[in-house]
């Protein structure tokens, strides 16, 4: 197969999916284009890749599954025979179900998924678990992992040649856990916006944007992440607590794991 075009649709909230797919896109012999379907506007993208593209699609692991909002916004993207190679990012517990809801997701949309990974990177509530990962060495196995997609598809005579691989998870999927962490804004927030317009759900409001509607609220930590004054953060005692059982039960280092 000839692919002259690579396509990279990512969901990150806070970056770690995005610099996690760099990291595989990086060793591709074609630059690629990136679409980030994070942003609550993005909500209306839709998308036809071609038969000779190579679509990449990556997402973070929320308690085992793709994120909701993410999962809607890759509803809208439709291949035509088209090659796909997904990434589900995940924080050093487990990525359970989470890879194979991509997979379906693509076939679904008449895509064919030739290869997947389950990569590792910070966990982005938990932070001492999995910290500064991606590292030197995760970056080095995606970098193989690419050239190895790469070298599968070139040696396909065609799509209907391309075997599926096998990837890991159960149908139905599990149920999204209810995720206890909704961030709010201290005394020291400016009033700038900026979380508002990056929440990727809408749960803050532009007009208040100290408030969190904690029924929107997806604990995805980008309003942390974007926040220019550091004002917005979860409960700080909560937190230490849970990180501290998390880390201890998941901390140990989980190495990313490949299907092609
Ligand atoms: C709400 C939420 C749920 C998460 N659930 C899981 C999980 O089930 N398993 C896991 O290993 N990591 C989990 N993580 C960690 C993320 O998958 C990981 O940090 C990911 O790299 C975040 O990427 P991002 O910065 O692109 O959002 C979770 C993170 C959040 C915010
Ligand atoms: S309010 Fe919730 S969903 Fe919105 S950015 Fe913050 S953590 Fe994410
Ligand atoms: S990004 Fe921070 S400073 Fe700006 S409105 Fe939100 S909480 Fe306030």
């Amino acid at each position: 197969m000839k692919i002259t075009k690579i396509t990279c649709v990512f969901f990150s909230a806070t970056g770690l999916t995005e610099k996690t797919a760099d990291a595989f896109l990086s060793a591709l012999p074609l630059p690629a284009e990136k679409i980030d379907i994070t942003p609550f506007s993005a909500r209306g993208f839709a998308r036809t890749f071609g038969p000779d593209e190579l679509a990449v699609w990556a997402a973070p692991v929320y308690g085992g599954r793709i994120p909701a909002a993410a999962k809607e916004r890759f509803l809208q993207l439709k291949g035509t025979q088209t090659p796909a190679v997904l990434l589900a990012v995940f924080g050093n517990r487990d990525y359970d179900d989470a890879l194979l809801e991509m997979c379906d997701l693509a076939l679904a949309g008449g895509l064919v998924p030739a290869a997947c990974a389950a990569p590792v990177a910070e966990h982005s509530i938990m932070h001492s678990v999995a910290a500064g990962r991606p590292d030197a060495a995760d970056r080095e196995k995606l970098a193989a992992f690419a050239q190895a997609v790469w070298r599968k598809l070139e040696n396909a005579a065609d799509i209907s040649s391309l075997s599926l691989p096998f990837v890991k998870g159960r149908r139905p999927y599990m149920a999204y856990p209810n995720i206890p962490f909704k961030p709010a804004a201290s005394a020291a927030c400016i009033q700038c916006g900026k979380c508002a317009r990056e929440c990727p759900v809408n749960a803050i409001p532009a007009d208040a944007p100290e408030q969190t509607d904690k029924t929107r609220c997806i604990s995805c930590m980008r309003c942390i992440s974007v926040c220019p004054a550091g004002a917005r953060g979860l409960n700080k005692i909560a937190l230490a607590l849970a990180e501290k059982v998390f880390a201890f039960k998941h901390g140990a280092r989980k190495e990313p794991e490949f299907f092609i």
